[in-house]
């Protein structure tokens, strides 16, 4: 038996869970830093590293408390080294060492993309291999999942991430960050109709890309004289129907593409079992209904996490490091971020 206390800083949410080799995941601690970055439209990395170290004590400590447990009984300090921010993952990976080096404990980096390509494994039993679409604010790709540890990336986007042409389509016609759940609360208010029929992805083959989406928006929008391309200025700010109508588009536009690309990576490996779809994109029920339905057509099971999984957290990273420490893929005290 062995645990392992998992650190999540790469970007703008601060986490730490504890994971037990026989009991699995057994707390979860996050501080979101959403308010913080809120006034300015999106993350701004030196306030996100301040708020990480301002905050990881508390977070380690609340995480150590719900486990009922502390350092002693800790094996492995698992944290996220890569992607992200670099000076949000200095934070996490600087605590952890320190804490390894004084506590005598072993260390491990994880990367932050494994960590939510087996997101969906924390709550499922899934069958390999399978497909994986991660869509988040910072990244959009489809693994073809073989194994735990064991995954080849199949496609990647060539522009802007999902969650970034949802937010900037959101800061565009004045909605609040982060876009993705706005958009989702107006698209519901209409039963999620497509009103403007955004030009769906040009990209061939299996990669993405939402820049084209993103500007199509914008000169639609300005061509309903709702936007000043020469002022830069959205003109509808109090029109809520016009912004409902926006919204509701752009995530039909977005829920198509990603079925249209699922269909061409399910032609190209039918032997997958299963489908999953993970990230903090993967938080929106309209785009998860759409892509069941391709799956039921298609009998190949279909698995999301639960919410919390789905956005950064470090329980995803703790799930990771169990089967690596059974693997025994240690790090030395050279790890390094990014
Ligand atoms: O995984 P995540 O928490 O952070 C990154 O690693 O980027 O994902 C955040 C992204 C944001 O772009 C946000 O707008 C999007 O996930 N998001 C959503 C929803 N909830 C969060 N997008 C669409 N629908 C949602 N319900
Ligand atoms: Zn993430």
């Amino acid at each position: 038996m062995s645990k392992i206390l998992a650190i999540e800083t790469s970007c703008d949410e601060t986490g730490a869970a504890v994971y037990d080799s026989q009991k699995g995941l057994i707390s979860n601690a996050l501080f979101s830093q959403i308010d913080l970055h809120k006034q300015f439209g999106g993350v701004v990395p030196e306030i996100a590293s301040r708020s990480h170290l301002e905050k990881i004590t508390q977070i380690i400590q609340k995480a150590l408390g719900d486990a009922k447990t502390t350092l002693d009984d800790i094996d492995t300090i698992a944290v996220v080294n890569k992607p992200g921010l670099p000076g949000s993952l200095l934070v996490g990976v600087c605590f952890a060492k320190a804490l390894a080096v004084a506590k005598q404990k072993k260390l491990m980096g994880i990367n932050h993309l494994e960590a939510h390509i087996f997101s969906a494994c924390i709550e499922n039993s899934l069958p390999f291999p399978f497909l994986c679409l991660t869509a988040s604010g910072g990244h959009t790709a489809m693994y073809l999942v073989k194994d735990f540890g064991n995954y080849e990336c199949i496609a990647h986007t060539l522009d802007d991430a999902a969650g970034e042409a949802f937010d900037k389509v959101a800061k565009l016609i004045e909605l609040p960050y982060p876009g993705g759940p706005e958009i989702e609360k107006l698209a519901q208010s209409v039963n999620f109709q497509d009103f403007f029929k955004y030009p769906r992805s040009k990209s061939k083959g299996l990669d993405f890309s939402f820049s084209g989406l993103k500007t199509a928006v914008l000169y639609d929008i300005a061509k309903r004289g709702a936007y000043d391309l020469k002022t830069k200025t959205f003109l509808k700010s109090n029109d809520q129907e016009f912004k409902t109508h926006v919204a509701s588009s752009l995530l039909n536009a977005i829920a198509d593409i990603f079925v249209e690309k699922l269909k061409t990576a399910h032609k190209k490996y039918p032997d997958v079992k299963a489908i999953t779809f993970v990230g903090g994109v993967a938080c929106n029920k309209f785009i998860r209904s759409k892509i069941e339905t391709f799956c039921k057509n298609r009998t190949v099971k279909f698995f999301y996490p639960s919410p919390q999984f789905c956005t950064d957290n470090a329980a995803m990273v703790a799930f990771v490091a169990n089967y690596r420490a059974q693997q025994h893929k240690f790090d030395d005290f050279n790890l390094d971020i990014l």
